[in-house]
Formats: structure tokens, sequence, C-alpha cells
């Protein structure tokens, strides 16, 4: 399978969404983590400690691509035109994931509309950094979003600072000590539980 996370703007947690999908997937069957973004966060935040699987630079993708049975492509934010083409029609999967904000969301439905024209038909949206309850900013984003007629994840990762901690060590967020490590890592554990159930559910029709 072949998952493409993306976005218009930036900081919407697609290298941390890129990082744990690939750590999730990896559990399945060999995993390859593709970093497209020219900052290299993945390959960077890889290189401190190590992940349990493989992460290469974009220019060595076809190389090591072969091997693999699943590959995850983490992107840079405002890809171009010609980047949009290729991930419209690039990959299985592509992910957009999106923090429940205004500005993000205006962002969010420019995005879908361009993939719409270009007749791409697998993205899904999947919200992230949600924060926490009493606040319903989760909940109304997606209630939007429905009503809109986009695809979205029902699983939803909140807003815990374990991941920043992950990130800034080098490792997945559930080996961060952190007492909401587990409840982070859960999170990602259920966006994988539904790619995993789409592929499934494919392989049966
Ligand atoms: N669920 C979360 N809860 C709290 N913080 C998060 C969560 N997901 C990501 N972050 C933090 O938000 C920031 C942006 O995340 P990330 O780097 O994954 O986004 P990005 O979309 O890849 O950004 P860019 O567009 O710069 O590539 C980082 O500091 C990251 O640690
Ligand atoms: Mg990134």
């Amino acid at each position: 399978m072949i998952i493409t996370v993306a976005s218009l703007k930036g900081g919407q947690a697609k290298t941390t969404t890129a990082v744990h999908i690939a750590a999730q997937m990896q559990t399945h069957a060999k995993t390859l983590l593709v970093d497209g973004d020219p900052n290299r966060s993945a390959l960077n935040w890889h290189k401190r400690r190590g992940f349990p699987f493989e992460v290469c630079d974009e220019r060595q993708a076809v190389k090591f691509s072969r091997d693999f049975t699943h590959i995850i492509f983490d992107t840079q934010a405002r890809p171009g035109k010609e980047d949009l083409e290729v991930l419209a029609g690039g990959c299985d999967q592509l992910i957009i994931p999106l923090t429940p904000d205004a500005l993000s969301l205006d962002t969010l439905f420019v995005f879908t509309d361009s993939l719409k024209q270009l007749g791409a038909t697998q993205f899904k949206i999947l919200l992230t950094i949600v924060p926490p309850r009493p606040a319903r900013d989760g909940e109304d984003v997606r209630q939007t979003l429905t009503a809109a007629g986009l695809p979205v994840f029902r699983a939803t990762v909140r807003r815990y600072k374990a991941f920043q901690k992950a990130a800034l060590s080098g490792v997945l967020v559930k080996d961060v000590a952190d007492e909401y490590a587990a409840a982070a890592w859960a999170d990602y554990e259920a966006v994988a539980d539904e790619i995993m159930s789409k592929t499934k559910g494919e392989a049966k029709k």
C-alpha cells in the first residue's frame, strides 16, 4: 500500500502522522517512510535515535521501494501544481491532516477543491492536534467537513505534549516518558486500523 501524507498549510502534523502511521504499518509488514520534504524533518527525527522501520530520502525511494510492502510519503507543505498532480495520482490513499481551526479549514477547502479538479478520490482527512474536552473544536470541524461531503477518519489524534517530546528526543511517542504516551500512541493505532480495514474490505470485494 502506498500512502501519502500532504497538506497545503504547514504545521498540520504531516510528519508526526507519517512517522506514526509508518510505525503502525511496520507491525503488519515491512514499511518504508520516504521523506519528501526538503527540510528532511522525518530523516532528522530518525537519525537522532533510529525508528524500527526504514526511512529514506525521496531521491533514494526508487531503489528502496521494491523491498517494502507499505510505503509512506511525508511531503512538504504548499505543494506546487505539478506536485499536486503527482500526489493525486501516485498513491492508494492520500491522508490530509487537519488541525481544527478556522484558518486551517479555509486552506483545506482550497486543497480539496484542487484535488477534486484533478479527479482525485482517494483522499481522507485526519483531524490532528485536537484540543481536549470540554473544547468542541474537533467535533465542530468534523461536522463542517461531513456537511461539505468530505471523507474524514473516524479516529482523531488528540493534542498531547508527548508528540513534541517524541520529535525532540528522536523516538516514537510510545517510547516517551510521559503519562499520556500510551494514549497518544493508541490514537494513531486507531488510524492505522481504519486504513487496514479499508484494504481488507477491498480485498473481499
Ligand atoms: N497530536 C499532537 N499533539 C501535540 N502536538 C503535536 C501533535 N502532532 C504534532 N504536534 C506538534 O506540532 C508541530 C507540527 O507537527 P509536524 O512537524 O508533524 O507538522 P508538519 O505538518 O509536518 O509541519 P511542516 O508543514 O512544517 O512539515 C510539531 O511541533 C509537532 O511535535
Ligand atoms: Mg513536516
